[in-house]
């Protein structure tokens, strides 16, 4: 699969209404939204009440980030939005089964984040009941940044657990894709890509969108 996240987090937020419209119009498989608490990662994005606005005129699946501690307090919240999958990380996460499946019986799907430290080994005991990992490319927290090399290795890694272990997980990387690497990520087993500063700072993004889908 080549699917393409682009994040909100690089989006113009003087102006939200206008990058959202572009996302409905463009070839967007989803729309990926970055919530962070200054406390698991050392930046604050923004909450509920902008997401619900967001919700109210995207028309793309949401695929919701959350870079905060206790994620599992917030599984009503997403739900609300109408999300289709809910993401939460691996390190944030002391009893990440019962985490899993409270957002499998809310009714969406459910994704773990790994930090780029961690290794993929440590899914081996939960990979059947994943709908998705998102592998972080980037240390979180943070648009713009510089792609880590050694996210390929995870990716062939994960993808021979999953086939293995005969689980259904999508990949999903985030951090510093841009039109350089993508071709490489959907080789080395990425389904979906997230892309934030390279998709919104670009003079027509619906068109790098476009190109980054082949
Ligand atoms: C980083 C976020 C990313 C971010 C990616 O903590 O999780 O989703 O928006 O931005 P780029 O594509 O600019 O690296
Ligand atoms: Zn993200």
């Amino acid at each position: 699969m080549r699917m393409i996240a682009p994040s909100l987090l690089s989006a113009n937020f003087k102006n939200l209404q206008a990058d959202i419209d572009m996302i409905n119009d463009s070839q967007a498989d989803w729309l990926h939204l970055d919530v962070m608490d200054g406390v698991f990662v050392p930046n604050i994005s923004f909450g509920f009440p902008v997401l619900e606005a967001v919700a109210g005129i995207c028309r793309k699946p949401l695929d919701v980030h959350l870079m905060i501690v206790e994620p599992q307090k917030f599984i009503p919240e997403v739900k609300h939005l109408g999300a289709y999958m809910m993401n939460v990380h691996y390190e944030a996460c002391t009893h990440l089964h019962r985490v899993i499946s409270e957002i499998h019986k809310a009714g969406m799907k459910a994704g773990v984040t790994l930090n780029p430290h961690t290794p993929v080994a440590l899914l081996e005991d939960i990979i059947q009941d994943l709908d998705l990992v998102l592998l972080m490319s980037v240390n979180p927290g943070f648009g713009g940044q510089t792609f880590i090399e050694n996210t390929y290795q995870k990716i062939r890694t994960l993808k021979e657990m999953i086939l293995r272990r005969g689980s259904q997980a999508l990949i999903e990387i985030d951090g510093g894709v841009c039109l350089d690497n993508c071709q490489a990520l959907y080789e080395a087993g990425a389904d979906v890509l997230v892309s934030g500063s390279f998709i919104f700072k670009a003079e027509d993004p619906k068109a790098i969108i476009e190109k980054m889908k082949k």
